[in-house]
């Protein structure tokens, strides 16, 4: 009934049907775990063993996987941990089958991210309740999936309607991940830096175009709205837990190390590590693309800026010693890479 609530009645039919995926090698077990499950009203696919199985998921990603551990060539633990490191399938809900004593397979089965477990021999009410729960679970994160992806429509939206900005996000995305790669940060904090870099000004929508635009001067109330996108972006962002490490580089990205910056005046450390990186690459890119007032410069220049915001103790020395290593031909193929993707994301 709940789900109702989700589903509005005119949606149902377009509703995809609940795919379902049974591994196991005894024959046996694996129609009884189908017609179970078929039973419920879900489109069960099976497979005799891990390696088939890892195939299928990654040729079209069931909604559910329930697996059984001792099978030949790739057993149930290992199918589970390479579902679960794959990014295009670790949200999968993961049951792993194992005898109720069996706490060693247990442990080794939560270490490789499986998600529930089920004793053997199989008790149908508990193994449908089980299904449902996790469905549940599934549907909520795939909410949550679009709410990011409706966000990050919206930044490209505002990148969109400024043509001197084409291409900003993807390249901000590309050197920020340069540096974060170099200073050997984590795979979270890589992929905070990718999308850090194409939302970070996501807060701009709630900006009048008359104040983004300006062709002159902004006179200080407006610069005080301006000033706000980092604010309102924040909240965008909201309670998305895929963003939580995005949200202090939208927020922190105008900070600077002596305090001078907005919107909280954060100082030295007090600053996000990443936040710190994307301002390094958002000045960087300001200075050498073209803007209406003034013609880009080459990456010498922009670096000459960035040395004197850092004597100034503006910026991170480190982070732009760093990022001035990787040389002008790598930030120009990087740059121009990262031009390609903005183009064939326009015309998609
Ligand atoms: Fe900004
Ligand atoms: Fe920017």
């Amino acid at each position: 009934m709940t789900q109702r609530l989700f589903y509005p009645s005119f949606l149902s039919e377009l509703r995809v049907p609940t795919r379902l995926l049974v591994v196991d090698d005894v024959p046996q077990n694996r129609t009884l775990l189908e017609r179970m499950l078929s039973a419920e009203g879900y489109t069960v696919a099976s497979a005799p063993d891990g390696e088939i199985a890892l195939r299928m998921v990654e040729a079209e990603a069931p909604d559910l996987i329930v697996s059984d551990i001792d099978m030949p060539k790739l057993n149930g633990i290992e199918f589970c941990r390479r579902v679960k490191e794959n990014p295009a399938t670790r949200l999968v809900p993961f049951i792993l089958i194992t005898g109720l004593a069996d706490r060693a397979n247990r442990i080794a089965g939560i270490e490789a991210g499986a998600d529930d477990f089920l004793g053997k021999p199989f008790d149908s009410q508990e193994l449908k309740a089980r299904v449902r729960s996790l469905l549940r679970l599934k549907r909520y994160t795939d909410e949550l999936d679009s709410a990011e992806s409706v966000i990050l429509s919206l930044a490209l939206t505002i990148e969109a309607r400024d043509p001197y900005t084409r291409g900003h996000c993807q390249r901000l995305a590309a050197y920020s991940l340069l540096i974060g790669e170099r200073i050997g940060a984590s795979d979270e904090q890589l992929s905070a830096l990718h999308r850090g870099g194409y939302l970070h000004d996501v807060g701009k929508i709630g900006v009048p175009d008359a104040i983004l635009f300006k062709p002159s001067a902004l006179t200080h109330d407006e610069y005080e709205l301006l000033k706000r996108h980092t604010v309102i972006g924040d909240r965008l962002c909201g309670d998305l837990r895929a963003l939580s490490l995005v949200r202090p580089i939208v927020r922190s990205h105008h900070e600077r190390l002596d305090g001078s910056g907005y919107p909280d005046g954060l100082k030295a450390d007090a600053v996000p590590l990443l936040a710190q990186i994307i301002a390094i690459v958002d000045e960087y890119d300001a200075i050498t693309t073209s803007r209406p007032y003034r013609q880009a410069l080459p990456p010498e220049r922009a670096f000459d800026e960035l040395a004197k915001d850092v004597r100034n103790g503006l910026l991170n020395p480190d982070l732009v010693d760093i990022f001035a290593s990787l040389g002008p031909e790598t930030l120009f193929q990087t740059a121009a890479e990262a031009d390609r993707l903005a183009a064939s994301m326009a015309s998609a």
